[in-house]
C-alpha cells in the first residue's frame, strides 16, 4: 500500500486563490523600491554551504542547525550573503555606490514549523552596497515602513538599536563574557555553552533564570564609541525627519553574525509567537569577510507570508472574461480559432475545453464572468450580452470586433 503524498512539513501549496495577495506584496515591493533606484537581482536557490558559513556565520543557529545541505551546498537560508558574493562576483565596486537591489524569492530553514514560520517561505529584500553613509540605512526603513503601509499591515512597531563597529563590540564582548561567567550558575544550559561563541543571544534567551541574570548585564549601548552613537543618532535623526516612528531596543538581537552598527526590526502584535515582519541591518564586514576589499553594505528582509498575516485581507479583483465561445459539436475548430483571434487582439478570451452541451457551457460562462458569449451553432453564430442578456445573430467573422467595441463602450 502506498502512503498518500503530502507537501513536505513546513511548506504550502499557494492555490489560485491565494495567488493575487502575494501578487500585490511583489507589485507593491517593485514598484516602491524600483522608484527609489533599487533594482532587481536573482541569485541561485543554492549556494556552496561556505558562503553561508562565512557570510552568516559558524555559531548561529541558521547555519549550525537549519540549513539544508547536500553534496558542499546548501539551500539558500538567507538573501544577503549570496547578493553580496553576486556584488564580488561580478565587480559591482566598479559602478556607482552604493548599488542598490532587491529581490523576491524562496528561501530555505530547517526549523520548526509553526504559524508563521515554514521551512520554505518567501522573503522580499533590499540591499545597498558600497556607502556607509547614515542616510542608506534611514532610506532602507523607510522603504519597508513603506512597503508595509503600503500592504495595511496592522500594529507595527519598529524596534532599532546599534551594534557599533566590530571594535566596540568585541571589547563590550569581553565585558559580557565575564559577567556571564560570574553569573554561569543562574544560566541556562544552552546560554552557558554559547558564552564563548556567542554571548549576545543571551539576551534573547527564554528561560526566566537567565532572563533575570540578562536585567543586569551590561548593555552594548553604554560601550559604543563615539562614531557609532553618531552614526546611529544620524540615522534616527533622519527617520524621524521622515515620520517614521521607532523604538531602541538594546535588547534587540538578530539571528544572523554579519551585522554591525545598525540593526532594526518591525514586528507586529497582531501575529502570535512569530511577530517579526522583516528585519535587517548594516554588515560593514560582510564582503571583506566573503574575500572581498573592506565594502560597507546594509538591507533588510521581509517575510511574505507574514506580511500577509499582519495585513487586513483584501479583496483581490479576479481575473475577468471578455468573450467566452460556446459551440456545438461539429464547430469545435472554428471555435478554437474565434477564441484565438480574440486573445490574439487582447480579450480576456476563453472557450469550452470539456465537451459540453450549449447550456453546461453558457453555466460555465457565467461562472467564469463572461461579458459576451459567442455561440457557435452549425447554422450561424449568436452573440449574447451577459449584462443586459441581449442576443443577436452576427457574422463570425465580426464577433471579436464587436466585443472590442462593446467593451470601448463600457
Ligand atoms: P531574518 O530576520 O532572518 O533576516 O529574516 C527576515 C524575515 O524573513 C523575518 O522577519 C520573517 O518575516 C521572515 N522569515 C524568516 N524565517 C522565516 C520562516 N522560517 N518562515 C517564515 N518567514 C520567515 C534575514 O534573512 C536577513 N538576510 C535580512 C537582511 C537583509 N539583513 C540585511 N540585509
Amino acid at each position: 500500500m502506498s502512503s498518500k503524498l503530502q507537501a513536505p512539513r513546513g511548506t504550502f501549496d499557494v492555490l489560485p486563490a491565494g495567488a493575487p495577495a502575494r501578487a500585490a506584496v511583489e507589485a507593491a515591493a517593485k514598484s516602491i523600491l524600483e522608484a527609489a533606484g533599487y533594482r532587481r537581482i536573482e541569485t541561485p536557490m543554492f549556494e556552496q554551504t561556505e558562503l553561508f558559513a562565512r557570510g552568516v556565520g559558524e555559531a548561529t543557529d541558521i547555519v549550525q542547525k537549519e540549513m539544508y545541505s547536500f553534496e558542499g551546498f546548501s539551500l539558500r537560508p538567507e538573501g544577503t550573503a549570496p547578493v553580496c558574493r553576486a556584488y564580488l562576483e561580478h565587480g559591482m565596486h566598479k559602478l556607482a555606490q552604493p548599488v542598490k537591489l532587491w529581490y523576491l524569492g524562496a528561501f530555505f530553514r530547517h526549523e520548526r514549523p509553526q504559524a508563521g514560520r515554514y521551512r520554505q517561505f518567501w522573503q522580499v529584500g533590499a540591499e545597498a552596497i558600497g556607502s556607509e553613509d547614515p542616510s542608506v540605512d534611514a532610506e532602507l526603513i523607510v522603504l519597508l515602513h513603506a512597503l508595509l503601509g503600503e500592504l495595511g499591515a496592522r500594529e507595527l512597531r519598529l524596534r532599532i538599536a546599534s551594534l557599533g563597529t566590530p571594535a566596540s563590540r568585541a571589547g563590550y564582548r569581553e565585558l559580557l563574557q565575564a559577567y556571564l561567567r560570574e553569573h554561569s550558575d543562574a544560566l541556562s544550559e544552552e546560554t552557558r555553552k554559547r558564552i564563548d561563541l556567542n554571548p549576545l543571544r543571551a539576551f534573547d534567551a527564554k528561560d526566566p533564570g537567565t532572563q533575570r541574570v540578562m536585567e543586569g548585564a551590561p548593555r552594548l549601548a553604554d560601550h559604543l564609541d563615539q562614531d557609532d552613537r553618531e552614526h546611529f543618532a544620524q540615522v534616527t535623526d533622519l527617520l524621524a525627519r521622515a515620520g517614521v516612528e521607532w523604538q531602541q531596543d538594546d535588547r534587540l538581537v538578530r539571528g544572523l553574525d554579519y551585522y554591525t552598527r545598525t540593526i532594526f526590526e518591525f514586528s507586529s502584535d497582531a501575529l502570535g509567537a512569530q511577530s517579526g515582519v522583516g528585519g535587517g541591518g548594516r554588515y560593514d564586514g560582510l564582503i571583506e569577510q566573503l574575500g572581498g576589499p573592506a565594502t560597507p553594505g546594509c538591507g533588510w528582509a521581509a517575510g511574505v507570508e507574514r506580511m500577509l498575516m499582519a495585513a487586513e485581507e483584501r479583496p483581490q479583483p479576479e481575473p475577468g472574461c471578455d468573450l467566452f465561445v460556446a459551440w456545438e459539436s461539429t464547430e469545435r475548430a472554428d471555435a478554437f480559432a474565434l477564441a484565438t483571434e480574440g486573445r490574439r487582439a487582447g480579450l480576456a478570451a476563453q472557450l469550452d475545453l470539456a465537451g459540453r452541451s450549449v447550456k453546461g457551457q453558457m453555466k460555465q460562462a457565467d461562472r467564469a464572468g463572461a461579458r459576451y458569449v459567442a455561440i457557435l451553432y452549425p447554422d450561424g453564430t449568436v452573440l449574447r450580452d451577459m449584462d443586459s442578456g441581449e442576443e443577436e445573430k452576427v457574422e463570425r467573422s465580426g464577433v471579436v470586433a464587436g466585443v472590442l467595441k462593446g467593451r470601448h463602450a463600457l
